[in-house]
């Protein structure tokens, strides 16, 4: 499978368009039948998250605990996104992710999403495949999600910070609002076994519980050195570091002007709001979310 990672001249950043009732651009859509159409095997399994919660966090904690022995070499000449396809993508300088995920040579393969529950292709519930769902809270993921659409050109021009922030409390972004995204994904889980729905603030404050949470959800039993390598190689720090988890080979990503791997932290988001944007964010907040069930942590 080739990545051409030369072609790294992109014109113009694209525009937001509603696709079913969700913001989306055309990198999301322009593979949209195939995506409808992709055939998921019963053990496949799919990472979904809204955007910047933590999917490459998951992506790779996934990666290492099913191949991390197995297959020590795709850790240092696989980069993450090769080895978990973001299946709606197409961003036509590597192949689209559905054509990824058909030649993906492992079992189990992982396959990341940002599609809102009502657009995942329905083979996946069909065959009945395991979800892992990560959730941030708002507050860190819409200051996560400024800071990547300032670095990367295929996202739309997110304009100043009280912009993005009146944005994303429309509901404008890309894969739509954050509110039904999380909140969606929390009412399946209710009626579907099969997804396991995590909070980023959780595997901030114990990584140990969660691994233990995850592993027992997708059957696994790692030993205790296992589950400390996994722990140890997930390490923001060491994913920082580490030139195939970090995103500093794809193009299109400036990081002079953010990096992929920023903070990883649970509360940055009191660096950038406002005691003013705050108390207005926190009365839209109570007015969005009416599921007493969902709660989320803006600290830990
Ligand atoms: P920040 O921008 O707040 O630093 P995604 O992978 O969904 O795009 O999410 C990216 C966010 O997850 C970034 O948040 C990134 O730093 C954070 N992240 C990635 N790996 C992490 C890790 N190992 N521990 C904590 N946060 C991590």
């Amino acid at each position: 499978m080739e990545f051409n990672m030369e072609n790294t001249e992109r014109p113009t950043r694209p525009l937001l368009f509603d696709f079913h009732g969700v913001s989306m651009t055309h990198y999301f859509t322009d593979n949209w039948e195939k995506v409808q159409n992709f055939q998921a095997r019963p053990d496949d399994i799919l990472i979904a998250t809204y955007p910047k919660a933590g999917t490459t966090w998951i992506s790779y904690i996934l990666d290492l605990l099913y191949f991390g022995q197995s297959a020590p070499e795709r850790q240092t000449s696989l980069p993450i996104y090769q080895r978990v396809p973001f299946l709606e993508s197409d961003f036509h300088v590597f192949p689209p992710g559905t054509e990824v995920a058909d030649k993906l040579p492992t079992s189990p393969r992982l396959i990341k999403t940002h599609l809102p529950v009502q657009l995942i292709p329905k083979s996946f519930w069909e065959q009945n495949c395991k979800v892992v769902y990560v959730a941030r809270n708002a507050k860190d993921n819409v200051v996560s999600y400024f800071h990547f659409d300032r670095m990367t050109k295929v996202e739309p021009e997110p304009g100043d910070w009280n912009n993005f922030l009146q944005r994303f409390m429309d509901g404008k972004m890309v894969f739509g609002p954050w509110y039904d995204h999380v909140t969606g994904w929390w009412e399946k889980k209710q009626t579907h076994s099969i997804i396991h729905y995590m909070f980023y603030e959780d595997m901030i404050e114990d990584m140990g519980r969660e691994l233990d949470g995850l592993c027992s959800f997708l059957g696994l039993s790692p030993s205790v050195e296992e589950k400390e390598r996994v722990i140890e190689g997930s390490h923001f720090d060491n994913m920082k570091n580490n030139s195939m988890t970090n995103y500093s080979n794809v193009p299109g990503m400036d990081f002079k002007i953010s990096r992929f791997m920023r903070k990883g932290k649970v509360g940055d988001w009191k660096n950038h709001f406002t005691v003013t944007q705050s108390e207005q964010f926190d009365e839209h907040y109570q007015r969005k979310m009416n599921n007493p069930n969902l709660q989320f942590r803006t600290v830990v």
